[in-house]
């Protein structure tokens, strides 16, 4: 059934809203994707990059993508067409949907080993191995044919059934207490990974700044993922918005939302990089980084197995309510704008991001050394999103929001008419027309080597 603009769903609670954005932003971009992308580029100077992304770059362009979304009632491409009848603006939304496909493909993978790991830790083979061995582990699983795919498939298999059972159902009531049981797990794991001894390299290693470790790799690196894990730049939060009810404070969400993200990444830091260097684990390693180093800590905790299975359990939840997020990006454009049921559009959704996925799950194995421009079909989908597709649409948002915007249609959505206050609209309004396009910009021009005021190593 089509849905007409009155019987669209909208998010009931206040906590309903703030968790499901929450849940959105939460996920393997935090645990899994922060420390081992940190541990690739340098450590703590990493850290600042992000921090500061997050900030001024990240937090104005999620606001702006809820004024776009609430203020049209529509998906990522709809939206545009609403707020703006010049066309081309349409282009941010599709530049988004094409980004949440695309992440979709290796998001599941990823997704999908969390699921082996709570099957290894209810069935008890995580056990007491060397960090040598449990790496061994992984890398043989990994690059397994059939074991990967299955759970990845499963992994979709959940995503679709959430989506099929309607947006206030699946979205709310499945990231409304799972969230701060997770947060509950990290803080303890937290605690045991300080307590190893040699701790306080990995301290240092986060929190202690190599500034000569700046690189432009790093700023695009750190951009990227500052705008991978508040899940903005590519309408994700356009289609979570347009659900928002009138009465919803954008502000204090947005601002809500990255603070609590951002603590997440930080405290998934603290739990990663004290074990990394207790156990002699290389911070380098790369996308197996978070998978060979928990597997120690928790041996080194009484009833090991079962932290573990909360754990894997709990991080799959939060890449849950990512992938769901991401997939009703796709859905409700294909529902709303192609004129799709939801139920075929979600199917041909989840077939296509199949088919994606499974490729990416083969580049740790069979199609290892299929390389486009030297990166596996994995890494390529992962750079295309995270480091050109999320910034550059990050980047149209603000200039769509800052120029084309009238200020005070801005900030009446922002305000709810005038009923809350927006004290530093003015700062807002210069960050997103000058401050966040020139300093995207800035970073991608660098990267590619047409500025140079850092070189990459
Ligand atoms: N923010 C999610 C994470 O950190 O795992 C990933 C993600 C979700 C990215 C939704 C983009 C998005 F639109």
């Amino acid at each position: 059934m089509l849905q007409t603009e009155e019987s669209r769903p909208t998010f009931g609670s206040r906590l309903g809203i703030i968790f499901a954005t929450v849940g959105s932003a939460i996920g393997l971009g935090n645990i899994w994707r922060f420390p081992y992308m940190l541990g690739s580029n340098g450590g703590a100077a990493f850290l600042l990059i992000y921090l500061l992304c997050a900030l001024l770059l990240g937090l104005p362009v999620m606001m702006a993508e809820f004024y776009i979304g609430r203020h049209s009632k529509r998906n990522a491409v709809g939206a545009f067409k609403v707020i703006a009848p010049d066309k081309k603006w349409s282009i941010i939304g599709y530049n988004g949907m094409l980004a949440a496909f695309f992440i979709l493909g290796f998001y599941f993978v990823i997704a999908g080993w969390t699921l082996e790991y709570v099957f290894q830790a209810l069935t008890g083979s995580l056990g007491d191995k060397s960090a040598a061995e449990f790496r061994v582990e992984f890398s043989n699983f990994s690059s397994g044919l059939f074991r990967p795919i299955l759970w990845t498939l499963l992994f979709i298999g959940f995503t679709h059934y959430i989506i099929m059972t309607g947006v206030k159902n699946g979205i709310e009531r499945s990231s409304k207490f799972l969230m701060p049981l997770l947060f509950v797990i990290l803080i303890a794991l937290c605690i045991r990974s300080l307590t190893l001894p040699g701790a306080m390299t990995g301290i240092d290693f986060l929190f202690k700044p190599d500034f000569s470790k700046i690189n432009s790799s790093v700023l695009l690196s750190a951009m990227g993922q500052a705008f991978f894990s508040l899940s903005v730049g590519m309408g994700c939060l356009i289609t979570y918005a347009s659900y928002f009810d009138v009465k919803t404070h954008l502000q204090r969400t947005a601002f809500e939302v990255t603070a609590i993200d951002t603590l997440v990444a930080v405290l998934a830091g603290i739990m990663i990089f004290p074990a990394v260097f207790s156990f002699g684990i290389e911070p380098t390693a790369g996308v197996e980084l978070v998978f060979i180093t928990l597997p120690n800590v928790f041996s080194q905790l009484p009833l090991g197995a079962l932290w573990a299975c909360f754990f894997f359990l709990l991080l799959a939840v939060a890449a849950l309510t990512s992938t769901i997020s991401l997939h009703e990006v796709v859905t409700a454009y294909l529902h709303e704008e192609r004129y799709i049921t939801r139920k075929r559009a979600a199917v041909y959704v989840s077939l296509g991001v199949t088919v994606l996925a499974v490729l990416s799950s083969l580049s740790f194995g069979i199609m290892k050394n299929f390389t486009f421009f030297g990166l596996t079909f994995f890494d390529l989908l992962d750079y295309v999103t995270t480091k050109l597709m999320l910034p550059f649409g990050g980047m149209l948002i603000c200039i769509f929001t800052g120029w084309y915007i009238d200020k005070n249609v801005l900030k009446a959505e922002l305000t709810n008419r005038g009923t809350v206050p927006f004290y530093l609209f003015r700062l807002y309004r210069f960050l997103l027309k000058y401050i966040a396009p020139v300093a995207i910009a800035l970073i991608f021009l660098n990267e590619l080597g047409f500025v140079n005021f850092l070189k990459s190593l």
